[in-house]
């Protein structure tokens, strides 16, 4: 498995282009199963979850052309058009669902689709159980039958999907896009209440409403949704990745540099940029997008995870790595996910002083943290490694890199680009 090796204390100067959010091209991906056109994504990041993706659609029977030239050329991202004109097999394995919880996002688009739908249960992760039962009422609630056997979800709606009233218990970002795009197929009017609000979310409602879709409410928490006959091609251009963009505004207030985001836009962070204001950051917007630098010495803040606007859960481990360097302390609540700061003994083993108790964990911030080997478990809890280890005093490496693999490309030479001392260690 390759390993990343950092030689930290190189404050961090220069740009770094922001690609197309993995959250957002992961449903927009599963929506292409609601036509027979063509759907042309364009921005797309090149990450091992989309491949994923990817290879998922293609088993499913939807023609995939990779790498098209996005209409009117730009230089941004993979461009895929995707076709499910010739879907012979409504189902995800366990193999791939395995590898990636989003495969359930296909679930939604087969079952409105084609009347039916066999899933793997996506196991937990080392983030937490994740159950999928959200979805699985939401679709009950559009008329769906749900069984369970063997480890699979059957979902049978042999005289197709009907509009229906979802209210769901708690936000849930898969169980919205789910919800979302059954619900355009479905006969009458569909209203999802307590929906989620992420950006990827309106990103995905915009590029459906350009597939035909009826959908009001978009960017709020309650949607409309209008149930059409069928749905037509489209070309959609993916949403920046709000998360990158976090992660390498962390980057540079971590090492005490000044990093432009290209592409990045701060109106899709505004919890992130208030915290980090607090903290000692500083933000400028530019032509192409903004620059974030560490202002003066950073002060420690307290911080809590909330569905969008709120702090997002996805920054959490990154905020965690800043923290544990700044003046005084500070106390971050996780409140999505049951099980993760598994960053924490990590980053403790690099000197940093935090204590978890239950969902909060305090951090005193320590001066200098020290370089050491550690561990990557999921993947925004690798970056806050590396975060650490770029400003850490000696080398720090970070072992089972695929889990960055899964959300940043080409991490290494971006941050390298900026005067990173940092390279991947490949394993033969
Ligand atoms: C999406 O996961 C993201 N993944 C996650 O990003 C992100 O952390 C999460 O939303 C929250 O923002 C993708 O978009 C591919 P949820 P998702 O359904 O949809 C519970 C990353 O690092 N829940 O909003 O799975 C669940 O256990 C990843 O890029 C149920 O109980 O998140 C969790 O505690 C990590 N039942 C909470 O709700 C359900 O049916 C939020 O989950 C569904 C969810």
């Amino acid at each position: 498995m390759d390993r990343i090796r950092i030689r930290g204390g190189h404050p961090l100067h220069g740009a770094i282009r922001i690609c197309g959010a993995k959250n957002a091209a992961l449903p927009l991906m599963a929506a292409s199963l609601l036509t027979d056109q063509t759907l042309t994504l364009t921005n797309l990041p090149h990450v091992a979850d989309i491949s994923t993706m990817a290879y998922l659609l293609a088993e499913v029977g939807v023609g995939i052309h990779m790498n098209g030239h996005a209409p009117g050329g730009g230089a941004s991202g993979r461009v895929f058009e995707l076709t499910a004109d010739r879907v012979t097999d409504a189902m995800a394995p366990y193999d791939l669902v395995r590898k990636m919880r989003a495969s359930v996002l296909v679930m939604g688009p087969l079952v409105a689709r084609y009347g039916h739908a066999r899933v793997s249960l996506p196991g937990g992760c080392a983030i937490g159980t994740r159950p999928v039962d959200l979805h699985l009422k939401a679709l009950q609630q559009l008329g769906a039958e749900i069984t369970l056997a063997e480890g699979y979800i059957e979902a049978n709606a042999p005289k197709g999907l009907k509009g229906g009233n979802v209210v769901f218990p708690s936000v849930t970002v898969g169980g919205t896009e789910n919800a979302l795009m059954a619900a355009t197929l479905a006969d009458g009017e569909t209203v999802l209440a307590n929906a989620a609000r992420e950006p990827e979310i309106t990103d995905l409602a915009h590029c459906l409403v350009a597939m035909g879709a009826e959908i009001e409410g978009i960017g709020t928490g309650t949607l409309r949704v209008r149930g059409v006959k069928a749905l037509h091609g489209a070309v959609h251009h993916v949403v920046p990745d709000r998360i990158e963009t976090g992660t390498y505004l962390t980057a540079a207030a971590i090492t005490g540099g000044a990093i432009e985001l290209v592409g990045g836009r701060l109106d899709l962070i505004e919890a992130v940029v208030d915290l980090m204001t607090k903290a000692g950051v500083a933000f400028e917007p530019t032509e192409s997008g903004f620059v974030a630098r560490r202002a003066d010495s950073l002060r420690g803040v307290d911080c809590m995870t909330e569905p969008f606007p709120g702090f997002p859960t996805d920054m959490q481990a990154q905020l965690m790595a800043l923290m544990s360097i700044a003046q005084g302390a500070s106390m971050v609540t996780e409140t999505i996910f049951e099980n993760r700061f598994m960053h924490v003994p990590e980053l403790c083993r690099m000197g940093a002083n935090i204590n978890v108790h239950g969902a909060s964990a305090i951090i005193r911030g320590v001066p200098r943290l020290s370089g050491a080997p550690v561990m990557a478990t999921d993947l925004r809890a690798s970056v806050s490694l590396v975060l650490a280890g770029l400003a850490a005093e000696g080398e720090t490496v970070v072992n089972r890199v695929y889990h960055l693999d899964r959300g940043y490309e080409r991490f290494e030479e971006k941050l390298s680009a900026c005067g990173a001392e940092i390279e991947r260690i490949r394993d033969d």
